[in-house]
């Protein structure tokens, strides 16, 4: 079979796109909007995008009627935002994140997770993960025509919290202790349990 996204509808085309690129990480993105409420968000259209200046992004849809995703706003807002990684322990809260609560509801309230202040940044840190990158807005490019845009949102890491339990030599976050989840197509996710090595062949 071959398909061509263009010729499918919106849900479709997201649908074959989720199936394919996988598995994903999820960005649990913490932010502040203007009125001083903290909101946090799960994303799983997300990369790593370059080493030095460290650089990551990760892609905000609208809702079908067009309106902005409030971590949109208030990124917009606060040029700045904090990714958190997403564990096993956090799969629940995350879940009960991505649901369309007004903007006037402190999403971190409502799901029972415990906001900390950042060292560099207006926006708030999920204390309960036991990674987060504090992050400066670069840019957001705007892809689609109305009312399905995507925002590519580009920030650079300016600091890097790291549960201390987590690493060996001070730098090297072990996956096994993390316990990171991806996201798969459907309604489905994996666990980092089954890893295994390959070195990488040397280059002469
Ligand atoms: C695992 C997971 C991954 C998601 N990834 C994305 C994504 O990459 N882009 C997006 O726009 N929405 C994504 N969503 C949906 C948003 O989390 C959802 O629309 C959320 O309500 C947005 O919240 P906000 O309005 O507070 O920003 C995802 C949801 C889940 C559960």
């Amino acid at each position: 079979m071959k398909i061509d996204p263009s010729q499918l509808d919106w849900k479709e085309a997201h649908e074959l796109l989720v199936g394919a690129v996988l598995p994903r990480p999820i960005a649990f993105v913490s932010t502040i909007g203007e009125d001083g409420i903290n909101n946090v968000a799960p994303f799983s259209f997300f990369t790593s995008i370059s080493v030095k200046p460290a650089y990551v992004g990760f892609s905000i849809g609208r809702y079908r009627e067009g309106r902005k995703k409030d971590t949109l706003v208030n990124i917009e807002f606060s040029k700045d935002f904090v990714i958190n990684v997403v564990t096993e322990e956090l799969v629940d809260a995350m879940n009960q994140a991505s649901k369309d609560y007004p903007s006037n509801v402190d999403e971190f309230k409502e799901i029972g997770i415990t906001p900390v202040k950042g060292d560099l940044v207006k926006s708030p840190i999920v204390a309960e993960s036991p990674v987060n990158m504090e992050c400066r807005l670069v840019k957001t490019l705007e892809f689609g025509e109305p009312p399905r845009i995507n925002n590519f949102v580009i920030g650079e890491v300016l600091r890097v919290h790291v549960r201390d339990d987590i690493l060996i030599d001070n730098i090297i976050i072990k996956a096994d202790r993390l316990k990171a989840v991806g996201r798969l197509g459907e309604e489905l996710y994996c666990r980092t349990t089954n890893m295994f090595e390959k070195k990488r062949p040397s280059v002469l």
